[in-house]
């Protein structure tokens, strides 16, 4: 595993053991920020247009004055990579804070924006992706606009912790029945071999993947339902998968005590697996399914 030392900063690149983090920081005492999760394979960044529009999106909806601009991002980014000699899967995570002030709930005076991004190795879950994971239903009871990739993740980690507890690889959110999101990834449910899954409105967050899998669909003439499901719908499924940065798209095939369809993974599932492995260029000869057909 290779460590990867140096830290990106809203100035300048630092040494993990030199960052210091302010004790009044508005990410620490409100969680007033946002940030992002992206992909590199074998040292390339996957997906980092959606990343980058995403985080500015979500800055301009908090009114977080972002420290430079787009251009910027995406060479400080790239630097993040070159300096630490990224060659390996791995994930960026990165994080933009309204600054260091006092505490007071208004927006201080005249506070620059705090951000810091690392690297971390980060191998694909790839027996996951070839076996399937089981997931728990759990109340959404996060706030209306969870399109905007905030730090406030309580919600998102209680219900985590719970799926954990129980042995399950991700909690199925949903609100009065209807089904939302995960607790860090979309969710789709496959019925006569068609995708539905939430729309993209405010109450969920505009996954990267989850626009790859819109495209995926179209590419394979496969429909794309953007229709909120129901927890009973789930025992009529034929197939359901996650999507996300670090779980690409997994087929889920148990949700509490309810087997999804015949209990492994579908061929559509796989044929959107096979499709993001190619658009994200994985080599073959690290594809997660070598030996394994298509369907099954
Ligand atoms: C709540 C939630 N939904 C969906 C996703 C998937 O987003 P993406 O595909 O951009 O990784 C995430 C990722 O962290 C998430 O936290």
């Amino acid at each position: 595993m290779a460590i990867y030392n140096h830290i990106l900063t809203e100035n300048q690149f630092v040494e993990q053991n030199d960052l210091r983090y302010p004790f009044e920081e508005r990410g620490l005492q409100f969680g007033d920020g946002i940030y992002e999760v992206i992909r590199v394979y074998e040292g390339r960044y996957y997906l980092i247009d959606e990343h980058i529009e995403r985080l500015y999106r979500s800055a301009a909806a908090i009114k977080i004055h972002m420290p430079f601009n787009k251009e910027e991002m995406y060479k400080r980014l790239d630097e993040l990579l070159e300096k630490n000699e990224v060659k390996s899967d791995a994930k960026v995570y990165m994080q933009i804070t309204r600054g260091s002030a006092p505490r007071d709930h208004a927006f201080p005076d005249g506070t620059e924006a705090n951000l810091y991004a690392y690297v971390k190795d980060l191998e694909r879950p790839v027996d996951h992706l070839k076996q399937g994971v089981t997931a728990i239903t759990h109340e959404d009871v996060r706030w209306d606009w969870c399109y905007i990739k905030s730090l406030n993740l309580l919600p998102n980690v209680l219900a985590k912790q719970t799926a954990k507890e129980k042995d399950s690889y991700e909690a199925i959110l949903h609100k009065n029945g209807e089904v939302t999101e995960c607790s860090s990834s979309n969710v789709y449910l496959v019925r006569n071999g068609k995708v539905y899954t939430h729309p993209a409105k405010k109450n969920i967050l505009h996954g990267c993947v989850r626009m790859r899998v819109e495209a995926f669909c179209q590419q394979e003439n496969i429909e794309f339902i953007e229709e909120p499901f129901q927890l009973e719908d789930l025992m009529y499924a034929d197939e359901l998968f996650l999507s996300s940065s670090t779980s690409e798209v997994m087929p889920i095939l148990k949700v509490d005590s309810q087997v999804i369809g015949n209990g492994v993974p579908g061929p559509v599932t796989r044929l959107l697996q096979k499709c993001y492995e190619t658009d994200a260029r994985i080599p073959a000869h690290a594809s997660a399914f070598q030996n394994l057909r298509i369907a099954e």
